[in-house]
């Protein structure tokens, strides 16, 4: 579902909205239409700053009804604290945790938020007006298409929608400018969570792949295998995965060319699609399996991402790469102990076919050194339940070959929220998934479970090629609710991908 929130830019000067919420700093100084709202209420405000001893502590707020000779219904006071310590992520948590204060009693369908801060210079202020902006759209994000009775559910934020969202500001111009490439990214976002959140029967290979083909109205360049030309490539471990699915196996490839030079090597982002992880025969136990529907946040990510940057334009060229598989079981799904073989020509001992992830990624990392060559390969993963146990849901396991890669990320992660630790590769835990029976096995036991998987993938991975991996079992799914987001797809990694590519590879 598209993101449905309007935001328009307006001055200082102009009419507020019947429902208006005012960002404050701490030093709590009034501009001037508040000073005027102040007066003409005969210092109704300063009073209820005075009396609730509202301090300008961030999210701390107080909330003034029909105020006094004034059109407003509701005047709700937001704090921000000080502006100046204040980095652009916590203008978006800002942003999103306004439009929750907003969006929790119905009154209009229109609403606008007064960023009435002190001691910011007019280019923070557009990106801060930018920022908060973006935190609200992201906020107003819903996965609702399935509820056919509205207004049920308590403790959620759809009774009444907020339609649209004026943001008064210094400098409508600039904000609204900063303000188009941030929503283009938070667009991307959406598309991520929609089809993390969509369930399985609705969102198989097939339809993931139109999803995908769908970007090439944005100018993305795209391409789907069906299961023959898969065959003639030479997929066979990701493949494997697919055979015992009713529905086909699908693989996308989208480019986004939107470099200066053409020639320029691509940046390559490669996805784990599992439409849906039963486990196959190695099957997993029922508490908890409808969860497997998001076994293709990493696809997800890799889409939006894609969307991200052909709707800001971005000036790189970048290609995504989703392995769309439906794990299942049946007569023709594969066994425990089959061996299998890989576009790379390594074979692969099947010990349990719940760990299939790799099995797709395996022959992805192949395809795109082969077909590419890359400037450096990304691949994202809801991989496995171990990195949950490791690192929870605060950060994504980050494994990698490459330390500027990593330390790239790990900035980028700090700056968006979207954090990645790094975890340890080497020779001691490759040896794990070596087996008598053919090159490798696709689990390596019990112990060290995220590690033995990245092992996997970096056999695959050609020395030389800067790669990262990304477990975000614990982070793309199941997510709990946050300031930006209120849906059980979290849309984690678009805006770290969109940040690392903007910061450190565009132009
Ligand atoms: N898709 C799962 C990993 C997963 C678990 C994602 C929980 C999100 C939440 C993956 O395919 C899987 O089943 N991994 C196994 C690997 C094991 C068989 C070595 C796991 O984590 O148990
Ligand atoms: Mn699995
Ligand atoms: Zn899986």
């Amino acid at each position: 579902m598209p993101l449905q929130l309007e935001i328009e830019f307006a001055s200082l000067t102009s009419k507020f909205e019947p429902k208006s919420l005012v960002v404050m700093d701490s030093s709590l100084a009034l501009n001037k239409p508040m000073q005027r709202l102040d007066k003409e209420s005969d210092g109704q405000i300063s009073r209820a700053i005075k009396a609730m001893k509202f301090t300008g502590k961030v999210k701390s707020s107080i909330s003034i009804a029909v105020p006094v000779y004034s059109d407003l219904t509701n005047l709700i006071l937001l704090g921000a604290s000080d502006p100046a310590k204040a980095t652009s992520n916590d203008w978006l948590m800002l942003g999103g945790f306004a439009m929750g204060k907003l969006s929790q009693s119905p009154a209009s369908k229109t609403a606008s938020i007064v960023l009435d801060l002190s001691g910011l210079n007019s280019d923070t202020s557009a990106d801060v007006a930018a920022s908060v902006a973006q935190g609200a759209l992201l906020r107003s994000y819903k996965f609702d298409k399935y509820q056919t009775k509205k207004n049920t559910n308590k403790d959620d934020e759809k009774s009444e929608r907020l339609e649209k969202l004026i943001l008064h500001v210094a400098d409508p111009k600039s904000a609204q400018s900063t303000f188009e490439r941030l929503k283009a990214i938070a667009e991307g976002v959406a598309l991520t969570r929609d089809l993390v959140n969509e369930p399985a029967n609705h969102l198989g290979p097939l339809e993931f792949a139109a999803q995908c083909e769908a970007l090439a109205e944005d100018g993305v360049d795209v391409e789907i295998f069906d299961q023959e030309q898969l065959r003639d490539i030479g997929m066979h471990s990701l493949l494997a995965v697919a055979q015992g699915s009713d529905r086909p196996a699908r693989v996308a490839v989208m480019q986004w060319n939107g470099a200066k030079s053409k020639r320029s090597k691509q940046l390559c982002f490669i996805g784990k699609g599992v439409v849906f992880d039963t486990g196959g025969v190695s099957m997993k136990p029922a508490g908890g399996m409808e969860d497997m529907k998001g076994d293709m946040g990493g696809a997800a990510c890799v889409t939006g991402l894609m969307h991200a940057l052909a709707a800001r334009q971005a000036q790189v060229n970048a290609v995504g790469i989703v392995g769309l598989v439906e794990n299942m079981v049946s007569g023709n799904a594969q066994r425990p102990g089959d061996i299998i073989s890989s576009l790379s020509g390594q074979t692969i001992e099947v010990i349990n076919t719940d760990a299939e992830g790799r099995l797709v990624l395996a022959d992805l990392l192949t395809y795109a050194q082969e077909q590419f060559n890359p400037r450096f390969m990304i691949n994202l993963a809801t991989l496995t339940g171990a990195i949950l146990i490791a690192l929870g849901k605060e950060h994504a396991g980050l494994f990698s070959n490459d330390d500027k890669l990593s330390n790239e990320l790990a900035e980028c992660g700090l700056t968006t929220g979207e954090k990645v630790w790094r975890m340890p590769l080497s020779k001691a835990y490759d040896k794990m998934i070596d087996t008598p029976n053919a090159d490798m096995k696709n689990v390596g036991g019990r112990l060290a479970g995220s590690i033995t998987a990245a092992q996997f993938l970096q056999r695959f991975v050609e020395d030389g090629m800067p790669w990262v991996h990304l477990d975000v079992a614990g982070t793309a799914m199941a997510s709990e609710k946050n300031d930006i987001n209120q849906s059980w797809g979290s849309g984690w990694g678009v805006r770290l991908l969109d940040h690392l590519v903007a910061t450190k590879y565009e132009k």
